[in-house]
């Protein structure tokens, strides 16, 4: 059912908060930070968490994820994408060598077979031919391997029920409930919001996070819902009034980097599979390397800045674009505005930490991709040559 909404797309998107909240309640155990704040022990309230475990629980065995030494992950399309947020985390939080792969390439050029790796398979809907095929390869050619080769698989999914759930031993369920828009909106948003947890559990069980950083991490994911709901709430409006004067457009460019440029790829993609519109995303600081020579008054660019370590950085890059004339949207915090004078227009999200902003930034870019294609009439739920999960090669 879609109440009131348009399309299922645009109802996915909403769903978000209540997705996010939903995850870190079933997998954060509930006063992890609470006792962690208080730290004492008293008698008459004593703690009902040991502050010394790992608030995250997900549920994964010891000998899953224990003495690893590098992860590959295997995807297609956003869940792709979200595993480029996963390599970040993984590699930034918990210390592990990472390594992401197209199914369909991986499938036909296996990498050298490495020790102690964790293979994850990121499928929303656990039937992605291509996906399938890579990990049961990497299955297979594991199994008679000496033991630092055994397969270690995990799947992430937002169906368990799937046939990788038949492939696999362990899953992490992204619980995002059933998603019918073709595009991947609060899907993608669980399944980024998996990679936070497993990497927080990773880098306890590795020790490479201090305590109070990871509490600050915690709090700061139980946070995200909320803001969340207040782009919806504030900005909608604003995207669905501003997404008009792109009815004619023909090339959007989508700029982002570190833990961003994944999503500046997210919202290429948006943009391009519901508006038919071409959209590419780039690394910020690869524009000059070639891109930037498309760039004129009929090319937008949308640069996410998001305050951190590469703020100045994608500024500078946006300012590169501006010099141009490209129509320069900027994906920001708005505490920042007033640096950030460069952009003819922003699309505001709360401050957070920069590890957490990919959450956020992903937002008005669903919003737009879903106006400038609702705008323009088209079926945004089932856009021309897509599938909902692509089961052939
Ligand atoms: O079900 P999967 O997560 O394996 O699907 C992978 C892609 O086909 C999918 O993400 C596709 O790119 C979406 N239509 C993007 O919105």
């Amino acid at each position: 059912e879609k109440h009131s909404f348009k399309h299922f797309m645009l109802k996915e998107i909403h769903e978000q908060p209540g997705v996010v909240r939903d995850c870190l309640q079933a997998y954060i155990n509930s006063n992890w930070d609470l006792e962690f704040e208080a730290k004492t022990t008293d008698e008459l309230h004593p703690a009902t968490v040991d502050i010394n475990q790992s608030p995250i629980e997900l549920g994964l065995p010891d000998e899953l994820l224990e003495n690893l030494e590098q992860v590959q992950i295997i995807a297609c399309g956003t869940s792709w994408h979200a595993s480029l947020v996963g390599k970040y985390l993984l590699e930034q939080l918990a210390d592990l060598p990472t390594t992401v792969e197209y199914a369909s390439e991986a499938r036909y050029a296996p990498s050298p077979l490495r020790p102690h790796t964790l293979i994850i398979g990121v499928t929303q809907s656990g039937e992605t031919a291509d996906t399938l095929a890579a990990l049961s390869m990497e299955k297979q050619r594991r199994l008679n391997a000496p033991t630092q080769f055994k397969p270690r698989l995990l799947g992430i999914t937002n169906r368990t029920e799937s046939s990788l759930g038949q492939l696999v031993p362990h899953l992490i369920n992204t619980r995002a409930g059933i998603e019918i828009g073709v595009a991947a909106t609060k899907t993608f948003t669980a399944q980024v919001i998996a990679f936070y947890l497993l990497a927080i559990d990773l880098a306890w069980r590795r020790q490479t996070l201090s305590q109070s950083r990871v509490q600050e991490l915690v709090k700061g994911l139980r946070k995200l819902p909320s803001q969340i709901e207040l782009i919806l709430n504030t900005q909608e409006a604003k995207i669905e009034d501003f997404s008009h004067q792109f009815s004619d457009t023909k090339d959007f460019i989508f700029l982002g980097r570190g833990i961003n440029f994944p999503i500046a790829l997210e919202g290429a993609l948006k943009l391009k599979e519901i508006s038919y519109i071409h959209a590419e995303g780039y690394p910020a600081g690869e524009m000059k390397h070639g891109p930037i020579a498309l760039l004129d008054k009929d090319v937008p660019v949308v640069a996410i800045a998001m305050p951190g370590s590469v703020y100045e950085k994608v500024i500078s890059n946006a300012q590169e674009a501006k010099a141009r004339d490209a129509h320069l949207i900027g994906v920001t915090a708005k505490e920042t505005l007033e640096e950030s004078d460069v952009f003819n227009n922003i699309l505001p999200v709360p401050l957070v930490d920069e590890l957490l902003s990919p959450i956020l930034a992903v937002i008005p870019l669903q919003l737009l991709a879903y106006y400038i294609a609702a705008r323009r009439g088209l079926d945004v739920d089932q856009p021309r040559n897509l599938a909902k999960s692509v089961t052939v090669e």
